[in-house]
């Protein structure tokens, strides 16, 4: 069900509100909340789409609770409308702007314009939502293609260069004349050598070891290769085991630890990398830490054409698993720490 929240101490103005909603947006619920402090709770509790928020308020005032709500992951993508008497004043109307309301409209209000104002938060709530789900579903799309290509590779190729292998490896080579033995021997080199090649192709691809042995194993596999690749020691430390987690958040994991190996690799110029998987009070972490430069958050350069998507590609689909994600420097390089609810 859609909702929508107004937080504001006058109960007159809360009425005039709810009236409003009910003519013009019959299929949402309306929420009250006469402090910033409940309204903060009842957007976390009922994750409304829109939220109208007053300013003067005793306690929390507006800037304070629309601050806090956009602060927290679980209320951050929610749209505030300020509805203010200061709203007039155009350094209020800056200041609640800075504290991350996404509009401002001055009380007492023209409902039309309140209206439309509504509109747009909504649209661009609904367009964000789209966003979301389609990147999750380009990435399992992604995943179900690599994983295909993964298998045709392994039954197709693979299969014919181990025959020919096979049948080349059959030939008694006393009997031939030197110069077929030494062409024997060499083209029997090359199959070896497609075969590795197919075979870590398959791999990188979509790791078997991923469907059929599950997260851990499959992670362990990566830190080796990544080890043996980059020469950056790479260490496990796993305690559970993860049979709780979805399939599609295998998936999303495994490729989150790739994601942020990657950049280790590309930025960190570390040495040693240690990946940490737990589970604790239905919650599953994994860290990623290494000892490299640490992250500079403040000078990340914004996602372009160049790249740059990949932090901001994690964040989303961690969201989308409702968790969390943070990354941040440390005393000797930087830690990325993210927490998944597990599914009973
Ligand atoms: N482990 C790390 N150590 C130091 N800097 C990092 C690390 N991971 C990411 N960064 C920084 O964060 C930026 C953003 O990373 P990302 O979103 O993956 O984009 P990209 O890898 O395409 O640059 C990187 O350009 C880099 O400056
Ligand atoms: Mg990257």
């Amino acid at each position: 069900m859609r909702k929508i929240l107004a937080v504001d101490d006058n109960r007159i103005n809360l009425e005039l509100l709810a009236q409003l909603v009910k003519i013009y947006y019959p299929e949402f619920k309306f929420i009250r909340a006469e402090t910033g402090e409940e309204g903060i709770l009842e957007a976390v509790e009922e994750n409304p789409d829109l939220i109208l928020l007053d300013i003067m308020m005793p306690g929390m005032d507006g800037y304070e609770t629309c601050k806090f709500l956009k602060s927290q992951n679980k209320t951050k993508q929610i749209p505030i409308i300020m509805i203010s008497a200061l709203g007039r004043d155009s350094a209020e109307r800056s200041k609640g702007l800075n504290a991350g309301a996404d509009s401002f409209i001055s009380k007492p209000f023209d409902q039309v314009e309140l209206k439309a104002q509504i509109n747009v938060a909504l649209r661009i709530k609904n367009y964000q939502e789209k966003l979301k789900k389609l990147n999750a579903e380009i990435t399992l799309v992604e995943e179900r293609e690599r994983r295909r290509i993964a298998e045709n590779l392994h039954d197709s190729l693979g299969q014919t260069l181990s025959l020919a292998f096979m049948h080349l490896s059959s030939i008694s080579l006393d009997e031939c004349p030197a110069q077929a033995k030494k062409t024997i021997q060499f083209t029997s080199k090359l199959l070896n050598k497609s075969i590795e090649e197919s075979r870590a192709l398959t791999y990188d691809l979509s790791p078997p070891i991923l469907y059929e042995l599950g997260l851990i194993p499959a992670i362990k596999w990566k830190l080796e290769q990544f080890e043996k690749e980059y020469g950056i020691k790479a260490i496990l430390i796993a305690e559970n085991d993860n049979k709780h987690l979805l399939k599609d958040h295998k998936i999303f994991l495994y490729r989150i630890i790739g994601e942020l190996l990657s950049n280790i690799n590309k930025h960190a110029n570390a040495s040693h990398v240690e990946v940490k998987l737990f589970i604790k009070d239905k919650q599953f972490f994994i860290t990623v830490e290494d000892n490299g430069i640490g992250i500079d958050k403040v000078n990340i350069k914004p996602a372009s054409a160049d790249g740059g998507y990949g932090l901001l590609s994690i964040m989303e689909r961690i969201e989308s698993m409702n968790g969390t994600f943070k990354i941040e420097p440390t005393n000797n390089g930087t830690v990325a720490e993210m927490e998944v609810p597990l599914n009973n």
